[in-house]
C-alpha cells in the first residue's frame, strides 16, 4: 500500500484504472437495468406490427408454413423473422447501450474531478506558495504529508525557499555589517577632519599620520570586501599546478619575519627536508598563510610562540599554525569563519581587523579541494589553525 501511495505513476494509472472499472461498472448495472423494460417495448412493437396475434402463434404459423410451401418460401419468411427480430435486438440493445454510456460518462466524469483534484491539490499548493515568495515572502513553505512525487517536489520546493531565506537574510546583514565597518573609520576621520578645521586639534604630523591610518584601514576593508565578493562568487581563476609547499612556507615567514621580531613572538618553522608537493594556486596559497600567520601573530602576546608545521596525511597535505596566544571559547570556535565574525571586536579592530581574513582563507582552500579547521582549547590557551591541500601523486 505504501509504494501505490508514493508512486504518482501508479496513483494515476490507478486511477485510470478505477475511472474505466466504474465506467464499466455502470454500463453493465444500467444495461442490466434497462434491458428488459427496452426489450419488452420493442417486442411489444413488433407484435403490433405483426397484426396483434401472440408472437408464440406467429412463430408457429410461420414455421408450419415454411414446411407445408416449400423450403425456398420458409426460408424467406424465417429469415425476415429472424431479421426483424435481430434489428429489434439490435434497436433495444443500442437503446440500453446509449443510455449507460450516458450513465457511465456522467460517473467517469465525477470519479476523474475527484481524483485529479486531490492529485493536483499539492501543485496547486506549490503554484501558490510561489507566488507568494515571488512577492518577497520568504518564509513560505508548503505543508507536506505523503510521500509520492509531487510530495518529493515539495520537499525540494521548501529546500530552496529556506535557501532563498538564507540568502536574503545573508544579503541584508551584509549590508548592515559592511554600513557599519565603513562607518567606524568615516567617522574617525570626518571627527579629525573637524577638529583640525575648528583648530581643536593641532595640525602636527600625528595628526595626519592618525586620519592616514583611518583611511588605510578603510581602504584595506574595501580591498578585502572586493576579494570577499569575488571568492564568494568564484570569479577567483585558481592557476593550479605543482608547488612545494614548504617553501611556500618559507617566503610567508620570511615576509612576516620583521614583525614577529617586532612584537617579540617567536616563529618556529617544523618542515620536513624533502619537499612536498602540492596541487595549489601558489599565490592564493600565500594569500591563505598570510593571513593564518598573520592572525596568529596578531592575537599572540609578546613572549608567546608561533610555530608552523606540515606533514603529510594519507594523499593530502596538512599545514598546521600552532600558537600559544589568546585562544578561541568553544561557543566562538564554529563561527570564527563566517564573515566578519571576531571574538574580540575591540582587539580585532585595533589592528584593523575586519572578519573577513578567514571567511576568504575558507573559500581559498576549498576551491582547491581541502579543508580548514581551528581548535582551541579555551580562552589564553593558545589556538591551531590547520588547512589541507592535495598531494601531487
Ligand atoms: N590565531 C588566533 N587566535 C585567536 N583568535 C583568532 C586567531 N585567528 C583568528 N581568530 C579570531 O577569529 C576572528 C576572525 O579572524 P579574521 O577573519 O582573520 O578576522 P580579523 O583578524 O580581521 O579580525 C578574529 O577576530 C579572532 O577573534
Ligand atoms: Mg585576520
Amino acid at each position: 500500500m505504501k509504494t501505490f501511495q508514493s508512486r504518482l505513476g501508479i496513483k494515476l494509472f490507478l486511477s485510470y484504472f478505477v475511472v474505466i472499472l466504474v465506467g464499466m461498472f455502470v454500463i453493465g448495472i444500467i444495461t442490466n437495468l434497462t434491458t428488459p423494460a427496452a426489450y419488452a417495448r420493442h417486442l411489444l412493437f413488433m407484435e403490433q406490427q405483426m397484426g396483434g396475434s401472440g408472437m408464440g402463434q406467429g412463430q408457429g404459423m410461420g414455421m408450419g408454413q415454411g414446411e407445408g410451401l416449400g423450403f425456398g418460401q420458409g426460408q424467406g419468411q424465417g429469415s425476415g423473422m429472424m431479421g426483424s427480430f435481430y434489428q429489434n435486438f439490435r434497436n433495444t440493445f443500442n437503446e440500453a447501450l446509449v443510455v449507460a454510456v450516458i450513465a457511465a460518462s456522467i460517473v467517469a466524469l465525477a470519479v476523474s474531478y475527484v481524483f485529479s483534484r486531490s492529485i493536483l491539490a499539492p501543485v496547486q499548493v506549490m503554484k501558490n506558495a510561489s507566488l507568494r515568495i515571488a512577492e518577497g515572502h520568504y518564509d513560505e513553505r508548503v505543508e507536506m504529508r505523503g510521500e509520492d512525487e509531487l510530495h518529493q517536489l515539495a520537499g525540494s520546493f521548501n529546500k530552496m525557499a529556506e535557501q532563498l531565506e538564507q540568502v536574503e537574510t545573508m544579503r541584508r546583514r551584509l549590508i548592515g555589517d559592511v554600513a557599519h565597518e565603513l562607518r567606524t573609520p568615516l567617522t574617525a576621520i570626518k571627527g579629525s577632519a573637524e577638529a583640525l578645521m575648528d583648530g581643536v586639534l593641532p595640525a602636527s604630523a600625528e595628526t595626519y599620520s592618525q586620519i592616514h591610518a583611518e583611511a588605510e584601514r578603510l581602504s584595506r576593508l574595501v580591498e578585502d570586501l572586493q576579494e570577499l565578493s569575488r571568492v564568494e562568487s568564484r570569479a577567483v581563476q585558481l592557476n593550479i599546478h605543482s608547488a612545494d609547499s614548504t617553501s611556500l612556507i618559507q617566503t610567508v615567514t620570511k615576509r612576516l619575519q620583521h614583525q614577529f621580531d617586532e612584537k617579540r613572538v617567536t616563529l618556529t618553522l617544523s618542515l620536513p627536508h624533502d619537499p612536498i608537493l602540492v596541487l595549489a594556486d601558489e599565490d592564493r596559497i600565500i594569500q591563505v598563510l598570510t593571513n593564518l600567520i598573520g592572525n596568529a601573530l596578531q592575537y599572540t602576546p609578546s613572549n608567546g610562540t608561533v610555530t608552523v608545521s606540515i606533514e603529510r596525511n594519507k594523499n593530502e597535505a596538512r599545514i598546521s599554525i600552532r600558537d600559544t596566544g589568546y585562544g578561541i571559547p568553544a561557543e566562538h570556535l564554529k563561527h570564527i569563519f563566517d564573515r566578519f565574525y571576531r571574538v574580540d571586536k575591540s582587539r580585532s579592530r585595533a589592528h584593523g581587523g575586519s572578519g573577513i581574513g578567514l571567511t576568504i582563507a575558507k573559500h581559498l582552500v576549498e576551491a582547491h579541494g581541502g579543508k580548514i579547521w581551528a581548535e582551541s582549547d579555551g580562552e589564553n590557551k593558545g589556538s591551531v589553525f590547520v588547512f589541507t591541500l592535495p598531494l601531487v601523486h
